[in-house]
């Protein structure tokens, strides 16, 4: 809802307050039928509101290839970049509680820095996403062998993932919502894995605040699927000092998959109660980050594990909340994957410097990825990586977007706070 706009008590059209309806409601009967005509008229445009997508470039690789993007943009201020290297999300414009519009994830601004990237920036990850142990796994009893780029084990999708190839950008189009496609088709033995994987990736923004984005592939040989979305959300962007671990965080998973010294998982699923795990409530992300008597902390230098959500089945629901305390930017994120990888960014170590040529450091950003469980090949628990011809594998991600300001944010009701 733009600054100013408020809602009319009548009926909650977002048309109140603007171009004198609110006069217009104050006379109760006089101008009643032209209050409800007020209304009408917004509720007819709210229907039919879009959302912009539009076509551009983003940069040239030093070898002079040419980086195309899409933007999608709707009227409350939300603005996403996406670019066909990676078919990364390059920049997500958000207001925060005050309208103010910042770029709310890391990342860079040219298209060659994402190239020498091994935070995995915005990107797309895959075919794997997250690690396979020693890049080995049987399929039929064949056995594969996978490159290996993370201490001997496979981390998304290897030394060349999907983040570093250059996809199609399909079509772009305004609506509601407003779409962006991408595809990419991943040669038999890329990386060691079998099948030729054709990829689509789309991207939807509506003027609700929704960000859609929804993986599909299907494949001529038996193999492994699972690709996600790595962008590193820094809700709190635009007030200087604002730590991401201050962000409180909800996540529904009555159990997480513990990990060894090299972050695979070890086949365990534990119950976070009473462990620095336990995001049932809204917990600032910091409180217990540095819990040095947690050897699962130790491993991972702070969170970088996976969440086996509650409830997980095929249907879209709520995985995960966050809320920034210091602008009251609130993301939900809503998946049908059994899995939200939550990495809190531990390997940022100021040596990277990102858009603007701000160092990124511990702390600066949160990473949510959902997907299935790692190292799911190799383990024969956790719900099955393959994917065989004539099926499609489909991941679905939506990230909701609001403030804890209504007034300044146009959305359909105030956030709903997730259940179990
Ligand atoms: C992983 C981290 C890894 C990071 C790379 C995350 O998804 O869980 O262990 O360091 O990606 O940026």
């Amino acid at each position: 809802m733009p600054a100013g706009t408020r809602t009319c008590p009548c009926c909650s059209c977002a048309t109140f307050g603007t171009g004198g309806a609110e006069s217009r409601h104050a006379s109760v009967v006089s101008y009643a039928f032209l209050a409800l005509l007020s209304c009408g008229l917004g509720l007819l445009s709210t229907a039919t509101m879009a959302a912009d997508a539009r076509r551009t470039t983003f940069g040239t690789l030093s070898n002079g290839t040419s980086v195309e993007a899409a933007e999608l943009s709707n009227a409350t201020g939300i603005k996403v970049r996406i670019m066909t290297l990676g078919a990364s999300i390059q920049s997500l414009l958000a207001p925060d509680r005050r309208g103010h519009i910042a770029d709310i994830v890391l990342g860079f601004d040219s298209a060659q820095e994402y190239l020498q990237d091994n935070h995995y920036f915005g990107g797309t990850v895959g075919r794997f996403a997250n690690r396979i142990s020693k890049g080995r796994f049987t399929l039929d009893s064949h056995s594969f062998v996978l490159a290996t780029n993370d201490h001997g084990n496979h981390l998304h999708g290897g030394k060349v993932g999907f983040n570093k190839v250059l996809w199609i950008l399909r079509s772009v189009k305004s609506g509601a919502p407003a779409i962006a496609t991408f595809s990419y088709v991943s040669p038999d033995g890329e990386e060691g894995y079998p099948g030729t994987l054709r990829v689509t990736a789309t991207f939807s923004l509506d003027d609700k605040n929704t960000l859609q984005v929804e993986y599909t592939a299907s494949t001529d040989r038996p193999t492994i699927v699972n690709i996600s979305s790595h962008n590193y959300f820094q809700l709190g962007a635009g007030v200087a000092g604002a730590s991401a671990m201050d962000d409180t965080l909800q996540i529904l998973a009555s159990r997480y998959t513990p990990v060894d010294a090299q972050l695979i998982p070890t086949g365990e699923l534990r119950s976070v109660s009473g462990t620095p795990f336990d995001f049932l409530q809204p917990t600032a992300v910091g409180q217990r980050v540095r819990d040095g008597n947690d050897l699962q902390l130790r491993f991972g230098r702070g969170y970088d594990h996976n969440f086996a959500l509650d409830g997980a089945g095929t249907a879209l629901r709520e995985a995960a909340r966050i809320y920034s305390p210091g602008t009251g930017r609130i993301l939900e994120i809503l998946t049908a994957a059994p899995g939200l990888q939550f990495y809190s960014g531990n390997f940022l170590d100021s040596t990277t410097a990102g858009k603007q040529g701000a160092l990124y450091r511990e702390g600066d950003a949160l990473v949510f990825e959902p997907q299935l469980f790692p190292d799911a090949p190799n383990k024969a628990n956790f719900r099955s990586a393959r994917l065989d011809p004539g099926r499609i594998y489909r991941n679905t991600i939506v990230y909701r977007f609001s403030t804890d300001n209504p007034v300044n944010f146009r959305q359909d009701a105030n956030p709903r706070e997730p259940t179990n």
